[in-house]
């Protein structure tokens, strides 16, 4: 199993802050945000990351992550994204080489969360593993919609959905046999109508060849793209360090 870590995208509801920096380089409390997936994945057993990243500061990562050791990773690299804003299949598209036929795990930049997915990673065997979380503002997300009658199965992907018939996110955790890469080929920017290669395209040609599956992510979970997030999170983890000292 292989790490990658998608860390273009030009952060623009953080400007002016992205300005300045990369998104993922913003401090989340007292680290870099792309600490957290990194240790999210070291966390898991997973040594080997590729670090996508694109946009104006692109070489501020070096200085931040450098080789990954003083974060546990053993082989750190690094592929370059040259539409920014190509969306979060393109970006993945980047890893086929890395991947060189193993499965991936996946983890969003700006995502972050305390819990533990060794159990998901070590159970994976083929096809891909979504982690949704139930939440109140579904219309922000990739969203799941599961079989009334049996909640194992889900039926139907939908881009922020306006309907309000599901509270399942999709989260920005995600497991990948290596089909992915040829289902990414197949994707169309105009799948959701944004001009990006969507993941959730990606997810959906998972469901139509019945190889989807899904687990609850049960503890903290949030991205911290937007100013009230990026907010939410540092607290989250502030408070967290403080339960740890106390
Ligand atoms: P988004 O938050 O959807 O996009 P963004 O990071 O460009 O921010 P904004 O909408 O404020 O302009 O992206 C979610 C994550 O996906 C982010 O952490 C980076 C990654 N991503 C890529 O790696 N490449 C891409 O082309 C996009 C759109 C996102």
């Amino acid at each position: 199993m292989k790490g990658v870590i998608l860390a273009g995208g030009l952060g623009t509801r953080l400007y002016p802050l992205t300005h300045v920096t990369n998104k993922h380089l913003l401090p989340v409390y007292n680290k870099p945000m792309i600490f957290y997936p990194v240790e999210t994945l070291v966390k898991s057993g997973i040594k080997d990351i590729l670090v996508v990243v694109s946009g104006p500061h692109v070489g501020h990562f070096l200085g931040v992550l450098k080789n990954g050791k003083e974060l546990g990773v053993n082989h750190l690299e690094y592929a370059y994204q040259e539409k920014p804003d190509g969306g979060i299949a393109d970006a993945l598209s980047l890893a086929e080489d890395f991947a060189d036929g193993d499965s991936t795990t996946v983890i969003l930049g700006d995502n972050t969360t305390d819990v533990d997915i060794s159990d998901a990673i070590k159970s994976f065997s083929k096809g891909a593993t979504v982690f949704l979380k139930q939440v109140s503002d579904p219309e922000r997300f990739g969203v799941a919609y599961l079989d009334p009658s049996d909640s194992k199965k889900i039926t139907k992907i939908v881009e922020k959905p306006k309907d309000g018939k599901s509270s399942y996110a999709i989260t920005g955790l995600y497991i990948f046999d290596l089909k992915v890469f040829e289902y990414i080929k197949k994707c169309s920017p105009d799948w959701a109508g944004r001009g990006e290669l969507e993941i959730t395209q990606v997810i959906d040609f998972y469901l139509k060849t019945d190889d989807l599956h899904w687990e609850e992510l049960k503890g903290f979970w949030r991205d911290a793209g937007t100013f009230e997030t990026l907010l939410d999170v540092s607290n989250f983890w502030a408070g967290k360090i403080k339960e740890s000292n106390e």
